[in-house]
């Protein structure tokens, strides 16, 4: 975006990129911003919406403009307990029976992008925040082995793409990012692949861990063999965003991108769109937004903008 991934790939990185969704796309104005790496609104409700019936036309949009220009998809997500349509959630499977609803969607999915998603999402948000497992339908009829199952359907699907557990709050030590580590074990343990580790950085102003917190919180998931990104990345503050709170937004957004730039493993950094006019965050967080480096009319921060840029 705007010299950010030519900046970032010069250094070393493999993309500086931006998260996108259907609806955007048809705003000239949001378009005429060129983004690479865009992320796909593949989730289990949009692909599957009932039982092994398959609408992928949204998905399609986003995989198609990305080849067209192009730019690298960072494919999200699979297994998730959220955006799970009610026929998985409440359907009252039994174990066996949800493993092959769950490895099926997977292997439908996974094969139908084969060679369009350089990074798949396998699995989104296991964990609680005190690192204990979130009781979802997955885990609450299979047990911790989902993980390691999605896994490996995912990579039996398609071999080269690279296979990620994602969460957020796993951007600083802590409980909840040493259960994340204890995931990736599980996952080799079962003898599955595991690539990385999607660290989602939904960041706040003023207490965005520091770069070298961040730096020895990524060092603990390098040591287990594993690459990291960060992929949902914005970093909020009251609205209206205030002088100071957007010089402060400025250095967290530094400290994340050059905590990234001080670990070779740490291969990209996506934001979660690039503008405040498509930020999740209002809508989720009342009274807080302003979280990305363009704001509501599509104009550029230049103070958060040349942060990243600099730190790059
Ligand atoms: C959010 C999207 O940004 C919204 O447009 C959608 O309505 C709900 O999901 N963690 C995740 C993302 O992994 O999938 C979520 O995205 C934000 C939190």
């Amino acid at each position: 975006i705007d010299g950010l991934n030519a900046r970032a790939i010069a250094a070393g990185k493999d993309y500086f990129g931006s998260a996108t969704d259907n609806p955007e796309l048809t705003d000239a104005a949001y378009d005429g911003i060129v983004i690479q790496s865009k992320l796909t609104p593949e989730k289990w409700d949009a692909i599957e919406p009932s039982r092994d019936t398959f609408s992928f036309s949204n998905g399609d949009a986003i995989t198609d403009l990305a080849a067209r220009n192009g730019q690298k998809v960072r494919c999200h997500t699979l297994v998730w307990y959220s955006q799970l349509p009610s026929w998985v959630k409440t359907g009252g499977y039994n174990n066996a029976t949800l493993i092959s609803i769950m490895e099926n969607h997977i292997t439908k999915e996974v094969t139908h992008y084969k060679g369009k998603c350089f990074h798949w999402d396998v699995v989104n948000e296991a964990l609680n925040e005190d690192g204990t497992y979130r009781s979802n339908v997955f885990y609450d009829t299979i047990g911790p082995s989902y993980i390691p199952i999605a896994f490996k359907a995912a990579a039996a699907a398609d071999p080269s793409a690279k296979l990620y557990y994602n969460d957020y709050n796993i951007e600083n030590l802590g409980a909840k990012s040493t259960r994340a580590q204890n995931i990736v074990k599980l996952i080799k343990q079962y003898g599955a692949k595991i690539d990385g580790v999607g660290m989602q950085a939904h960041l706040i102003v003023g207490s965005t861990p520091s770069q070298s917190a961040q730096v020895a919180n990524m060092n603990a998931f390098v040591n287990l063999g594993v690459e990291v990104a960060y992929t949902e990345l914005d970093i909020r503050t009251n609205t209206p965003a205030t002088a100071s709170a957007v010089t402060q937004q400025a250095k967290d957004y530094a400290a994340t991108v050059g905590a990234c730039m001080e670990v070779a493993e740490c291969v990209g950094i996506t934001i979660w769109d690039y503008t405040d006019k498509y930020s999740w965050i209002p809508s989720v967080f009342p009274g807080q937004g302003a979280a990305l480096p363009w704001d509501q009319n599509l104009k550029k921060k230049d103070e958060v903008y040349k942060a990243i840029l600099s730190a790059l």
